[in-house]
């Protein structure tokens, strides 16, 4: 969602701005702008549409040259996406810019009295009335960083603001609660962005910012306070990638890029965590194997591509550590009664860490006194801050907004869980679960050998193109990869695409298959018999009433071979960890069925790669 780049140092700010802008792109927008501050005077510039739109304006009108600017993408919220919604919003004297990330729920009370006291505000926005609280508070004296923690103090709901002000023209403020903001420290100039993908080929230098925090950023420093003005602590990071893993590296594509990278990512994500002993060591899960024991139940919450790794989680951990699991969409999960209990592990899984309805899902979790551990892929991003301990999954940036990489990782991450949870509790013999931390080291190489064989899926792929729907079948664990291959189609193809449990088939989804409707369908290992042949049956009658099958099964599976119209192999691995195999055909399915079809598969229409809005 909305990308927030602020800079101040002895460059031209414009340049960095749009250059930061166009590497937030990926969170998904729908309007952009910049303000400069040159001369002592604000040039704003702001276009619906994409980037190409922004550069486009400031072609035809160059703002003057300045060396402290901000620039905003938007998804829209409040207001159409159009030219006068965009950010940045400037205050009825043109002194004061803001731009904004987040909702504020009380807008519409302070917009009420800002128009009564006299302001005029233009746009439909609740970011709008921020500039003119701003410029009443700067009046009022105290300068803009006092202005912003008097403002901030009167909003409600969740927000990352960003302001300057022509009477202070070495200083861009920041302000953060709920929604993400970092700082990237350089030398004699400094960074305000969404996330750190923003700066990156500037400086790896980072500070995670807090909860209520403000930070003052000059070109020779920051400082950091919260809303009271307090001294905050702060937290300085190395980002451990550099800009070359936020570039396409030749692919036509993020997510063809990302796609290929799967094998690296989960080899990264298994890295230092088996022991020359092929124990299991998590220790950085900060939750003492003590608490671990005493754990009874475990509830994953989590929204999207992550969900479905939650769903899978749910079987290795009932498997695996003989406990009790139920996945939760995050965004419901506080609106019931959920029973926790201090012995209630709640594991929340989010890429981003900035998933609003994730991290409302943890912090409700935190009220009622459960254990949080968290599953993130972003150092310096929310969630890992709100968890009494963190596994990270070591995918690197994932640009694309649908999840891929992440996705596996994600999966690596949550058999870890279930196997260390298992080892500690000593609840399955050492030898199944040693067996399978072995079998995981060998993941990377089948990963690859799938990459190898995937010409037929994309033939398959193109040759779809013009169809409406395409329904995904699975059993087990197959089920949620069925969920997730429908997950992508409707992401990037914009088609109907459905997953079922194909249990379920003859309670309703039977009746959705015509003649030649494609279904895919995920067919478990032959070794679990019982499983693999009851979805053999399921092909054979939706072939019967006409369905194109696209069969997706272990490598030398022949049982499948007759009623299969396409069949894609996949290497034979412990049915648990076949979604770590089965997915990837149905991401590359997905990105070149939105490609044949001239979408545009990185940043589909209305999604945003983290959504940090509820
Ligand atoms: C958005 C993205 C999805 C992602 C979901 C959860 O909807 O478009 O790709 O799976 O958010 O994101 P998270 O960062 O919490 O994993």
């Amino acid at each position: 969602m909305c990308g927030i780049v602020g800079y101040v140092g002895g460059r031209p700010a414009l340049d960095v701005v749009v250059e930061g802008l166009a590497r937030l792109e990926y969170r998904g927008y729908d309007s952009a702008g910049v303000a400069v501050l040159a001369d002592g005077k604000l040039a704003t510039a702001k276009r619906a549409g994409k980037l190409v739109n922004l550069r486009g304006a400031l072609e035809d009108e160059p703002p003057p040259e300045g060396t402290l600017g901000m620039g905003h993408t938007r998804w829209a919220t409040h207001g159409a996406p159009n030219d006068r919604n965009a950010h940045p919003h400037v205050d009825c004297t043109g002194s004061v810019a803001v731009i904004h990330n987040g909702i504020i729920e009380n807008f519409a009370e302070l917009r009420a009295e800002l128009e009564e006291n006299g302001h005029r505000l233009l746009s439909d926005t609740d970011t709008e009335a921020v500039a003119h609280l701003l410029e009443d508070e700067v009046k009022a004296g105290g300068g803009l960083v006092e202005a912003m923690r008097r403002v901030c103090r009167r909003l409600e709901g969740a927000f990352t603001l960003v302001a300057v002000h022509t009477g202070d023209p070495d200083l861009v403020v920041g302000a953060r609660r709920n929604s993400p903001l970092v700082v990237g420290v350089g030398e004699g100039e400094n960074f305000l962005a969404s996330d750190v993908a923003a700066f990156i080929a500037h400086t790896r230098n980072a500070i995670e910012l807090g909860q209520d925090q403000i930070v003052e950023l000059r070109a020779g420093g920051v400082t950091v306070t919260d809303f009271e003005g307090r001294p905050a602590d702060v937290k300085e990071y190395h980002v451990d990638w550099d800009v070359s893993a936020a570039e396409k590296g030749g692919f036509d594509y993020f997510m063809l890029k990302e796609i290929a990278e799967q094998p690296q990512a989960v080899a990264d994500t298994l890295l230092g965590r088996i022991g020359a002993d092929g124990r299991l060591h998590l220790d950085e899960m900060r939750i003492p194997d003590r608490e671990l024991r005493e754990v009874d139940k475990i509830i994953i919450v989590a929204c999207g591509t992550s969900y479905h790794a939650g769903l899978i989680a749910k079987y290795a951990i009932e498997h695996w550590a003989g406990l009790p699991c139920e996945v939760e969409l995050a965004s419901e999960f506080r609106y019931r009664d959920p029973i926790l209990s201090p012995s209630t592990l709640v594991i929340a899984i989010s890429q981003s860490g900035e998933t609003m309805d994730a991290l409302m899902a943890v912090r409700h979790a935190r009220e009622q006194k459960a254990k949080l551990l968290g599953i993130c892929n972003v150092n310096g991003s929310t969630l890992p801050r709100e968890c009494d301990g963190v596994l990270y999954t070591h995918a690197g940036p994932e640009i694309a907004v649908a999840s891929t990489k992440a996705f596996l990782t994600q999966l690596v991450a949550v058999y870890l869980i279930a196997l260390y949870i298992a080892q500690v509790r000593g609840t399955k013999w050492g030898d199944e679960v040693f067996a399978m931390v072995q079998l995981l080291e060998r993941m990377p190489e089948k990963v690859e050998k799938v990459l190898e064989t995937m010409e037929p899926v994309r033939e398959l792929a193109r040759s779809l193109s013009g169809e409406h729907c395409v329904l995904f079948l699975g059993r087990h664990v197959g089920f949620p990869v069925a969920l997730e291959g429908a997950l992508k189609l409707k992401e990037l193809a914009y088609m109907h695409a459905e997953g079922f449990a194909a249990g379920e088939l003859k309670h309703g989804p039977i009746a959705l298959i015509e003649e030649g409707l494609p279904v895919v369908v995920v067919v478990p290992p032959r070794a679990r018999e019982v499983l693999h042949d009851k979805i053999v049956s399921n092909i054979q009658e939706i072939r019967a009433r006409g369905a194109r099958t696209i069969v997706i099964a272990e490598d030398g599976d022949e049982s499948v071979e007759p009623y299969a119209d396409t069949l894609i192999g996949v290497p034979a691995v412990p049915t648990l960890l076949q979604p770590l195999v089965t997915t990837v055909p149905l991401q590359v399915f997905a990105c070149e069925l939105a490609s044949a079809k001239g979408h545009d598969v990185d940043q589909p229409r209305n999604l945003a790669k983290s959504v940090t809005v509820e």
